[in-house]
């Protein structure tokens, strides 16, 4: 072991740790920079999308609606005697133009999520959700008197509707709730169904699977929350996940 360079071998390894230590913090900064754009991202989407929809309800879902009061106005007149049937049809097909405005409206981004709240249009989902795919699903809040910054309402919105669908596609449930409540300057909710369950680990794992929960999870660490999976194939899933709001108590 005579003249091995032990002194020579420190510096080495400092340099080598050194080294892989800027990497790791080097990775960590990449990996928060693009937790922030993703998160950016998404607030320019739900933004955007807001835009278009509060656009297609106070333009063209008025227009559809005028010309309709307009055009009833013809009925009876002697002008358009003969033109009866042609009059209801018209009328029928405004009718589904209408709906469909006001369909595309929602599912865009629903202006009650802005007008009255979270809950209110989690509720209005839950409708439309049990009545589509034939289910259960209750809302329930804790604590109704909040509001939650514009931002993160839409946020919070997508999340579920993302956790929803996730119950209807792969737990075959037959009744999911949803809970939401608050703590402080911080918004709780869980979604429990009783359906398949799942392997959790499978996910991390599998990168095979999709975005979803993935995605709920980065944008949540991004924001100072997180996410909880509790869950096991055959035993339903209950998902949780909190995150900080800016919170003003309504009066
Ligand atoms: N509530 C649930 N019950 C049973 N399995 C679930 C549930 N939620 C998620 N999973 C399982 O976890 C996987 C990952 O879910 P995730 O939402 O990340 O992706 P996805 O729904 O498959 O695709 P994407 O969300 O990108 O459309 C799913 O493919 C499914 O196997
Ligand atoms: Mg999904």
């Amino acid at each position: 072991m005579k003249g091995l360079p032990m002194m020579d071998l420190h510096p080495a390894n400092e340099a080598s740790s050194d080294r892989s230590d800027s990497r790791v913090s080097s990775v960590e900064e990449k990996t928060a920079a693009l937790r922030k754009l993703a998160s950016d991202l998404s607030l320019a989407e739900i933004r955007e999308r807001r835009r278009i929809a509060d656009d297609l309800h106070d333009n063209l879902a008025q227009y559809l609606a005028l010309i309709r009061m307009k055009l009833s106005e013809f009925q009876g007149n002697t002008v358009f005697c003969g033109y009866e049937s042609d009059l209801v049809e018209i009328q029928d097909l405004l009718d589904k133009a209408i709906r469909y405005t006001r369909h595309l409206t929602m599912a865009i981004s629903p202006p009650i999520l802005y007008q009255l709240g979270l809950t209110p249009a989690l509720d209005w989902l839950a409708g439309e959700y049990s009545r589509r795919y034939d289910l259960a699903i209750r809302v329930k809040a804790g604590n109704r008197r909040y509001m939650i910054d514009e931002d993160m309402r839409g946020l919070i919105y997508r999340f579920v509707r993302e956790l929803l669908l996730n119950a209807i596609k792969h737990a075959h449930a037959h009744t999911v709730d949803v809970f939401i409540r608050t703590h402080g300057d911080r918004i709780e909710v869980t979604v429990t169904d009783d359906g398949i369950g799942f392997d959790p680990g499978a996910i991390d794992s599998n990168r095979d699977t999709g975005f979803g929960l993935f995605s709920i999870r980065e944008r949540l660490t991004h924001l100072g929350g997180d996410l909880q999976l509790s869950t096991c194939p055959g035993k339903g899933s209950t998902i949780m996940f909190r995150c900080p709001v800016h919170r003003e108590i309504t009066p």
